[in-house]
């Protein structure tokens, strides 16, 4: 924005006599905000550095701060009596999925169940039905989905209780405004220019409801994913760039507010072949650990998901080609590089990472390719047996059948990415079914099915 705007914005803002109060853990300052400084009451307008000033509780008053210049941090943890459910602190250093079974997504299974249907071969649908047992994330990509979550929190009770087996139930977190700023084919259904950051307030509020009702099943939830690796490599996109103070706090309004001991969540990180680059790996951990200090504590955080909807290898004696010059080229080694980076930014360094189209390698023409890549088949099935420590498990979190996005050039989603030759087309909207790529990956799996 140009200083003439600005001054104009500062003007309407002081001679505005009614101003908006920013809710608890809203964006109250920072360079480049333009929003309201004063706080609901309750909370005080709290310096967390230069870039973030954030409403946190503690005073009875609404009050207003002006952005501080001082650089010395002070942010705070919320006291009890606030909108967070349990008193915040380090999470207990256990592996999620250890000692539970991970609760089969009903969504997933229907659409398999459909799928299975449309294919003659009963060789062939008989292994496709069997992909509806393998356990797989279910993603809250809309908030017209999130009365769904009760209804699998409320089955994964009772398959608790009868079967005496503890419950793990996987989702997605995937809502921001201005959702995928560096691509199209996902955007979502906010923007910041109408309001997003507060319906992604009340869509991750909607979340938070249902998990609280069911204190005694155990939630992992992958939260946003390619949001924050787009703000280590991709600010000088306008969008990024518009967006990446919001995505930094509606993040960690995520992480306040999903703060029950029954929840473990795992930042999104890209892949090797994006946050693994030399360049990029001190920076990405600077802006999680970062993060975190701006939150003011590591609440449910357990570490990192690493491939989400990406087709790397967990760890290979061939590297591909694509991979040539980084040192990442899997996603073992990625995870490898990462985590005494972590550590050194006070981030939890464990990771999840997603296998679930990995199968087949060497079928990208560029590493930067994503949209539903020919070829690829269901990958390493989930497992916490993964050979190294900083790794708590393997798993799908992207369902394999549903799109990456359209190839149909007329379409306002349309990614030009998605029209490259090592896609497959034509293709349906990202998260639609795409009965032809759900064949190939069954038909490819590797383990086969
Ligand atoms: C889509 C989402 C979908 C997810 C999982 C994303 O690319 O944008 O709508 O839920 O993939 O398939």
């Amino acid at each position: 924005m140009k200083n003439s705007a600005l001054a104009a914005l500062a003007a309407f803002l002081v001679s505005t006599p009614v101003v908006i109060a920013v809710p608890v853990y809203g964006q109250c300052g920072g360079i480049g905000y333009t929003g309201s400084t004063v706080c609901d009451a309750g909370s005080t307008c709290t310096y967390s550095n230069d870039w973030y000033s954030q409403c946190l509780p503690g005073s009875s008053n609404p009050t207003t701060t002006p952005r501080p210049t001082s650089t010395t941090s002070t942010s705070t943890r919320p006291t009890s009596g606030t909108t967070t459910t349990t008193s915040t602190g380090p999470i207990s250093t256990d592996n999620p999925y250890v000692g539970y079974d991970v609760y089969l997504s009903p969504y997933y299974a229907a659409e398999v169940a459909a799928a299975v249907k449309n294919i003659k071969d009963a060789t062939i649908a008989a292994k496709a039905a069997s992909v509806a047992k393998i356990p797989t994330f279910t993603w809250y990509d809309i908030a017209a989905k999130v009365p769904d979550l009760g209804v699998d929190l409320a089955n994964a009770k009772s398959i608790q209780t009868s079967t005496g087996k503890k419950q793990l139930v996987q989702i997605v977190v995937y809502d921001l405004p201005d959702r995928d700023c560096h691509a199209k084919a996902s955007n979502g259904e906010y923007s910041i220019a109408n309001g997003g950051e507060a319906k992604y307030r009340a869509y991750i509020d909607a979340i938070a409801a249902q998990i609280s009702k069911y204190p005694d099943i155990r939630i992992v939830a992958v939260v946003e994913p390619d949001s924050l690796a787009n703000l280590v490599t991709n600010l000088s996109d306008p969008k990024c760039a518009n967006a990446a103070n919001v995505y930094k706090s509606s993040t960690i309004y995520a992480i306040q507010k999903l703060n029950q001991s029954n929840v473990y969540l795992y930042l999104d990180a890209g892949h090797g072949g994006w946050l693994g680059w030399d360049a990029n790996l001190a920076p990405a951990a600077q802006l999680f650990g970062q993060l975190l200090k701006t939150a003011g504590g590591t609440y449910r955080v357990r570490g990192l998901a690493t491939n989400v909807s990406n087709y790397n290898a967990l760890r290979t004696n061939t590297p591909d080609p694509i991979t040539q010059g980084n040192k990442c080229y899997s996603e073992e080694l990625y995870a490898n590089a990462l985590g005494p980076l972590l550590t050194q930014n006070g981030f939890p360094a464990h990771f999840i990472i997603d296998q679930g189209r990995s199968g087949v390698q060497n079928i990208r023409k560029e590493w930067g390719n994503w949209c539903n890549i020919l070829g690829a088949g269901f990958g390493i099935r989930p497992t916490t047996n993964t050979g190294n420590s900083l790794i708590d498990a393997i798993v799908w979190i992207k369902p394999g059948g549903e799109s990456d996005g359209t190839s149909d050039t007329s379409s306002p989603r349309y990614d030009s990415t998605c029209g490259l030759s090592d896609s497959t087309r034509p293709a349906p909207e990202a998260g639609t079914w795409f009965q032809a790529y759900f064949e190939t990956l069954v038909t490819k799996a590797n383990p086969a099915l």
